[in-house]
């Protein structure tokens, strides 16, 4: 089935290293420009369903600009599946052997669409699935602008996943008449203005159509957002991201369980279909950034509790998508948006919490209750605890180390706007069944980062061998009592400091290590394993400093020497 999209884009902001698990190298995104941030808009595919046509269109774009979403970002109007025509044999094709567009539903044709949306200053998707109509291979069209022939690229003897009228024959991509069929069906798809196209039944098996349409989408020179669709292997996750925009991680968010055929109309979705992305989204987690999202599918908000949520899992619902930087493309009907739903998909707290383009991680998750937490750019985090029930309120808590920070921090709820005051260490709510709490914690002191592959390291070495890591690396100290990483920090005036460091130790034995500051020696502290060398925890301790440089040096007091050292993080 399909579902809805998104986009994606590149460019490397900073993602100013969280505390938790980064990747030590993080999979290359997609190259071609687009998707910078997550894609907000709005998908045929949930609501509309089987049955697009060109009113319909244009009035969902008309109500995401009447509605003020559009002003909001939410810019995409893509139509889905289901614009085709079928005869017994699959697809009708054109003079080329691309899919026909049904002229009963779309009797202005798929440009006089996309210029009406353009119009609205909005931006127009499409939908394709891999692999070459049986009717095109029957008649043997054509291949646009080539002497080749559909018989010359198709492969009879297998077809692709389709999920209307099927008979999707694979391509032989090893004849060069396939990437040219591609390419003509991306040219035509530019010509008519598509700014997005979502690719459906991509599977493992798919990998050389999702490489053949990338090329032709970018061979236009139009700025395509390329959405992979559905259920994408994770084990491809980095070749997904190479490719494309985003990927969708798991199958369709409806659950087909609405009173019209095939399970269409009211609801589109139930509470298992959405909380079900929380587990997907733990795992992916790290593949989301700048060019490539994970996509969890649409958002089902917008009508109401006809759509199969209660408020409290709608808004849920949002927080989830926010967290994990998801597309957010509505699949509710905008014609009829309901005031408390509007007000929750004009909420600039939580869009800005999906635009700021980090994927949360997973801290907390036991029975009912979920902790995610995030770091954005500027060093707030944003933290939201979920009781993912269906009945029974249940209390979720979080210290703020488990959020990735230390010391107190001025916390906003991002639901209401209401500021909560300074809260020491620990947050806890009591939520309703499918309640969330979203906040932002803004840590009191912002920290100075040193990366310990900056400092000075004597009997030891900076390394890269192990993931999670912030900066280039981390020291790995030899294993002699003596061995030592000392770091220069600055502070602005003499006094007491906290500092963070953040290590691992990936065996069961202490490797405690000698604090001196400013050549004294102020203590002796612990650093027990961590479980592995690629889990990293923080040590706090309070330092008191000079006004100006310091030094301060971490030496093994053991014949194992000290940890592997990331940071010194100074408050
Ligand atoms: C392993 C590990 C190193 C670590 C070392 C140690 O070799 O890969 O990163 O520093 O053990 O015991 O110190």
């Amino acid at each position: 089935m399909k579902a809805v999209l998104m986009k994606a884009g590149l460019a490397a902001l900073a993602l100013a290293a969280t505390c938790l698990a980064v990747p030590a190298a993080p999979a290359a995104a997609s190259d071609n420009g687009l998707s910078i941030r997550p894609a907000m808009g709005w998908s045929s595919w949930s609501f509309v369903r089987r049955w697009p046509d060109e009113t319909k269109m244009k009035a969902q774009a008309d109500a995401l600009v009447s509605s003020g979403l559009a002003d909001k970002g939410y810019v995409y109007v893509n139509l889905d599946d289901f614009y085709q025509k079928c005869d017994s044999n699959g697809f009708m094709v054109d003079d080329y052997g691309r899919w026909a567009v049904d002229t009963a539903k779309f009797p202005s044709g798929i440009k006089a669409l996309a210029d009406y949306v353009h119009a609205k200053g909005l931006k127009f998707g499409f939908y394709v699935t891999p692999g070459i109509a049986k009717n095109a291979v029957t008649a043997n069209k054509p291949i646009e602008g080539t002497s080749y022939h559909a018989q010359d690229i198709a492969d009879t003897s297998q077809t692709h996943k389709n999920y209307n009228c099927k008979n999707m024959y694979r391509l032989k991509y090893s004849h060069p008449g396939a990437q040219a069929f591609i390419n003509s069906w991306a040219d035509q798809m530019a010509s008519w203005g598509v700014d997005y196209l979502k690719i459906d039944g991509v599977d493992a098996s798919t990998v050389a159509d999702v490489e053949a349409w990338d090329k032709a989408l970018r061979q236009t020179g139009r700025p395509i957002n390329f959405a992979l669709s559905n259920n994408l292997p994770i084990a491809q996750a980095t070749t997904w991201k190479r490719l494309a925009n985003s990927w969708r991680t798991q199958g369709d968010v409806e659950c087909y369980c609405g009173s019209g055929p095939n399970g269409s109309g009211y609801p589109l979705t139930d509470w298992a279909h959405v909380v079900s992305r929380f587990n997907s989204a733990a795992s992916w987690q790290q593949y989301a950034g700048p060019g490539g999202w994970n996509d969890y599918d649409s958002l089902q908000i917008g009508n109401g509790d006809q759509v199969g949520l209660t408020a409290d899992q709608r808004r849920s619902h949002m927080t989830h998508w926010a967290m994990a930087a998801s597309p957010l493309l509505l699949g509710t009907d905008l014609t009829a948006l309901t005031s408390v739903d509007l007000a929750m998909l004009k909420n600039d707290r939580l869009i800005a919490v999906n635009q700021d383009g980090v994927a949360a991680q997973r801290v907390v998750n036991s029975g009912v209750n979920q902790v995610w937490r995030k770091r954005e750019a500027n060093g707030d985090y944003i933290v939201a605890l979920y009781n993912t029930g269906t009945s029974g309120n249940s209390t979720v808590s979080v210290t703020w180390a488990q959020a990735g920070f230390t010391g107190p921090a001025a916390v906003t709820n991002l639901w209401s706007g209401a500021s909560e005051g300074t809260v020491a260490s620990s947050y806890s709510a009591t939520l309703r069944p499918g309640e969330t709490r979203l906040i932002r914690a803004r840590p009191a002191a912002a920290a100075t980062r040193y990366e310990a592959e900056n400092a000075t390291i004597s009997q030891g070495a900076a390394e890269s061998n192990h993931s999670g890591f912030s900066g280039t690396g981390f020291v790995n100290a030899d294993n002699v009592t003596g061995s030592y990483v000392e770091f220069t920090v600055n502070a602005a005036e003499a006094g007491s400091r906290t500092v963070t460091i953040r290590y691992a130790n990936g065996t069961s034995v202490n490797r405690p290590m000698s604090v001196a500051v400013n050549g004294a020696a102020v203590q002796t502290r612990d650093f027990p394993g961590t479980g592995d060398w690629d889990t990293w925890a923080d040590a706090t301790l309070t330092v008191s400093l000079n006004a100006g440089a310091n030094t301060v040096r971490l030496t093994g007091t053991t014949a194992n020497g000290g940890p592997n050292v990331d940071y010194l993080d100074l408050s």
